[in-house]
């Protein structure tokens, strides 16, 4: 890490850094590229005797087809950046100031923090997607992979039952899984971990979000997995389009994948 980033790292508001590597996606951002606008976000948690701020003035955009990953040491509001703008924030958390737009492929420009959450909920899983470091967080122990990978497409009446299938398993293939049949019919809890994480993608990315939130979802992983997990990432992000906001902590990663850094 060179020494100017190591300082940016330290600082509490949100910088962007130079580009990480060429991409055509990364010129200024022109709104017809905009997928996520956060401008002037600041959260604050409410505990028993005070308030405490965990995100002050943090603005940035995502565009179309760019991998921009987000750095910054422990507890500088990574995830709380991320969590915010999926809607799935805890009760104690409060919206202080700013606002987070997203942009649909239909051209909508949509109030994030001012919309109703059914149709929140429509846009979330659908046209936004996260995945998470611990893959069992937002994988069903209950349910059969199979089973999980479909639900998505059916709750949001994407295709019938026949074409869900056929997709989910065409997912499982596009990240790197041979036994598909065994995977389809397999609870999480007897998948290792970078298979697990592998159906996680999958599952984030079943209905083809437009962006995709990945929250340090090879921290928990050996080297190797970790690089195999990110290059089909990578190879995922180039095929569909997909805008991926990337949070990590490690600068090797962010040398890897990222088009554009944003530090917190
Ligand atoms: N549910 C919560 N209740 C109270 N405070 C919280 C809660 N979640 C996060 N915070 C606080 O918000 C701040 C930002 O936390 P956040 O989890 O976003 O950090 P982070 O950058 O993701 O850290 P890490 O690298 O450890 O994942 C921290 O001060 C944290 O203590
Ligand atoms: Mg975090």
């Amino acid at each position: 890490m060179t020494q100017q980033e190591s300082t940016l790292l330290t600082g509490v508001h949100m910088t962007q850094l130079a580009q990480a590597t060429p991409h055509p996606a990364s010129a200024p951002p022109q709104t017809a590229m905009l997928v996520l606008e956060i401008d002037d976000l600041s959260v604050s948690f409410s505990g028993r005797s005070r308030k405490h701020i965990a995100l002050k003035s943090v603005s940035f955009s995502v565009n179309k087809g760019e991998i921009v990953a987000i750095v910054g040491e422990r507890g500088s509001g990574k995830s709380v950046t991320s969590l915010t703008a999926m809607g799935l924030l805890a009760n104690s958390a409060a919206i202080e100031r700013g606002s987070i737009h997203f942009h649909s492929r239909h051209g909508q420009r949509h109030d994030l923090l001012n919309m109703k959450e059914d149709d929140r909920r429509q846009l979330r899983g659908r046209d936004m997607a996260m995945i998470f470091q611990e893959p069992m967080t937002s994988l069903n122990p209950v349910l059969k992979v199979g089973d999980q990978l479909t639900e998505a497409l059916r709750d949001h009446q994407l295709c019938d039952a026949a074409t869900a299938d056929k997709k989910a398993r065409e997912l499982l293939r596009k990240v790197r899984i041979a036994d598909v049949d065994r995977v389809m019919k397999s609870y999480p809890a007897s998948l290792s971990g970078g298979m697990r994480q592998r159906v996680m993608i999958a599952q984030a990315l079943v209905c083809e979000p437009q962006l995709l939130i990945a929250d340090e979802p090879t921290t928990a992983l050996d080297v190797t997995v970790q690089t195999r997990i990110l290059h089909i990432l990578r190879d995922l992000q180039q095929q569909s389009d997909t805008a991926v906001l990337f949070i990590t902590h490690d600068m090797g990663v962010v040398a890897e994948i990222a088009d554009r850094v944003v530090v917190m």
